[in-house]
């Protein structure tokens, strides 16, 4: 894993220094573009990352981070893409679906899919899992109130040797791709393709100038300052569709991959 981290980092790297010199050989609006896109580009840390932050003022980000998904209507959204994968496997297994979600924040979209299956009588047990000891705390919590079958786990998504093999059927990583560099997100696809059956779905912001205004300018709806800086270094280091391609085939070896753009998302399905 150390290897494919380093392997997945140099190749991004590389990949980005001959898209820059082709670039200026082309010249005129492909070099103007490259400049634009390396002048945005940065490896700061998301503050809701910083391990010094306390937990509860993570907590306070990640659920401003469900009222705007909420608002935007994203879980649905994200639902509709999931859910050819998950009645495939149904109808491949004939039993419950396992998926798996990665970096879930405050479980927004756990806990809409989970209203989302029980509504379509689909037999889906759902596992949210984040590094943030009060994220887990508190989506237990709701899980319980609100009866849902959702549970929420402690888990490094780079560092998941505590799971079993083929644990998972799905695992599902929402608007948390770009918290990871390239070799970081190479060994997150690896690792899912030991502990889950049938695919890793990334979801994340598509990366463009459009998005590195709009996501800080919505972000700053609920007038927190932090959140809104986050909103901004998230857009600066959202992945081009073809950094996660080079990313996916490193990570598997394969080309059993695709990224497709659900404006204003980028969609990667790995399958294993
Ligand atoms: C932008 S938030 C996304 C939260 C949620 N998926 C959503 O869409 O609202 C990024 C999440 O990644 C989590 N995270 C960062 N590093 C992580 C790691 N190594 N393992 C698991 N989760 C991590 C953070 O704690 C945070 O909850």
């Amino acid at each position: 894993m150390d290897e494919l981290n380093l392997k997945a980092d140099e190749a991004v790297a590389r990949f980005l220094d001959e898209r820059f010199a082709v670039s200026q050989e082309l010249g005129g609006v492909f070099f103007l573009l490259e400049l634009l896109d390396t002048a945005i580009r940065t490896s700061d840390q998301e503050l809701m990352d910083k391990p010094n932050l306390p937990e509860n003022e993570k907590l306070d980000m990640v659920q401003a981070l469900d009222r705007q998904n909420v608002m935007m209507q994203l879980y649905p959204r994200y639902i509709d893409t999931l859910l050819p994968l998950i009645t495939e496997v149904a109808e491949r297994t004939k039993r419950e679906v396992r998926v798996l979600e990665l970096a879930s924040g405050a479980g927004g979209l756990a806990f809409a899919l989970a209203e989302t299956a029980e509504q379509k009588n689909l037999d889906v047990r759902i596992t949210a899992s984040d590094i943030v000891p009060a994220f887990i705390e508190e989506g237990n919590g709701i899980a319980a109130k609100k009866k849902l079958a959702v549970s929420f786990r402690l888990l490094n998504a780079f560092a998941m040797t505590e799971l079993e093999m083929s644990e998972f059927d799905i695992v599902v990583m929402a608007q948390s791709l770009h918290h990871f560099t390239p070799g970081q997100l190479a060994v997150i696809i690896a690792q899912s393709a030991r502990y889950a059956t049938t695919a890793f779905v990334g979801i994340d912001g598509y990366r463009s100038m459009l998005l590195t205004g709009g996501v800080p300018l919505i972000a700053s709806l609920q007038g927190i300052g932090s959140f809104t800086l986050d909103g901004l270094t998230s857009a600066r280091k959202f992945y081009s569709e073809l950094e996660l391609d080079i990313i996916s085939e490193i990570a598997t070896g394969r080309r059993e991959h695709r990224v497709e753009c659900l404006w204003p998302f980028s969609v990667l399905t790995v399958r294993f």
